[in-house]
């Protein structure tokens, strides 16, 4: 079945979307982007994804490339097209196309806006869950405005470079106190060994996931006691059990850090109760 991506106003074949060689997200990485989760056709966390694109955008000094209404528009269109029920949206926004220069180009230059949609295998997903996967750490390289989503991925293409190496999915960023910042692509939790779900704060250079608040609603429905707070690789290793949160993995157990097992090494039932309910609230919240 035929892929269809929008760009700058238009839907095209997948195989057939292109954008200037002088595009600033291809010269500068000056761009942003996000994901959604699609479930059953709709987008999970809409709304949460929406203000953290626009806040992105605005951080940047980028011109919103139409309102978030128009916007919804477009994202359904681009659903409706690639016939997704369950996958994930990609939009990204660059501050245009201009000759090459560092500083920003006439503000009357339109901001390139291209959105995807794919399809994903949801029992596929639900089979690599129930394993778990493996972190590695790495040294934090990143600048220090890991807040915005930006489109320069440098590092955290690296670092799960090095992941898949090692024979592990997700690489996990420390700090120079030795602290995990957040993974490549996801934020880092663990429960610790009183139970409380902890995660880093986000005064902390990191991304203000998405999921990751949802996930706090969760919690807070289900009673349970969660700490913003940082943690070390190590008390990772020694916590009852360890996951990640994002759009792509939604709620993914961590059986190993850099090799040690977490827990017993197998998957928790936190981590898994936790998907389970995440999952039940998008659904039922999506858009
Ligand atoms: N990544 N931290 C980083 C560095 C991320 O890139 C992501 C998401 C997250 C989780 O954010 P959210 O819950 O809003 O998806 C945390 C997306 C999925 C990606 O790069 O494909």
């Amino acid at each position: 079945m035929s892929r269809f991506a929008y760009v700058n106003g238009r839907y095209v074949r997948h195989a057939d979307a292109v954008v200037h060689i002088e595009d600033r997200g291809f010269q500068l990485g000056d761009g942003v982007y996000e994901v959604w989760a699609v479930f059953g056709g709709k987008l999970a966390d809409a709304e949460g994804h929406f203000a953290r694109l626009e806040r992105s955008l605005s951080e940047l000094r980028i011109i919103e490339p139409m309102s978030r209404t128009a916007l919804k528009a477009v994202i359904a269109e681009v659903v409706r097209r690639n016939h997704v029920r369950e996958g994930l949206v990609y939009l990204q926004v660059t501050r245009g196309t201009a000759r090459r220069d560092h500083v920003f180009p006439a503000p009357d230059t339109a901001p390139t806006l291209v959105l995807t949609a794919k399809s994903i295998d949801r029992s596929a997903a639900e089979a690599k869950a129930a394993k778990g996967i493996k972190v590695v750490t790495t040294p934090e390289n990143r600048w220090g405005r890991c807040d915005i989503k930006t489109v320069g991925l440098l590092p955290n293409a690296l670092a799960k470079q090095k992941a898949r190496e090692a024979g592990a999915v997700e690489a996990w960023f420390v700090d120079e106190l030795g602290f995990v910042t957040e993974g490549a692509s996801s934020n880092a939790w663990i429960v610790d060994a009183d139970g409380r779900l902890r995660t880093r704060d986000t005064n902390a250079n990191i991304l203000r996931g998405i999921t990751r608040s949802s996930l706090f609603q969760v919690i807070a429905r289900e009673g349970m006691t969660l700490d913003e707070r940082p943690f070390t690789p190590a008390e990772a290793v020694a916590a009852r059990e360890a996951f990640i949160t994002g759009a792509g993995t939604l709620v993914l157990p961590v059986i190993a850090v850099d090799g040690k097992p977490v827990g017993d090494g197998k998957p928790g039932p936190v981590a898994a109760r936790l998907r389970r309910l995440y999952i039940e609230q998008a659904v039922a919240s999506a858009i």
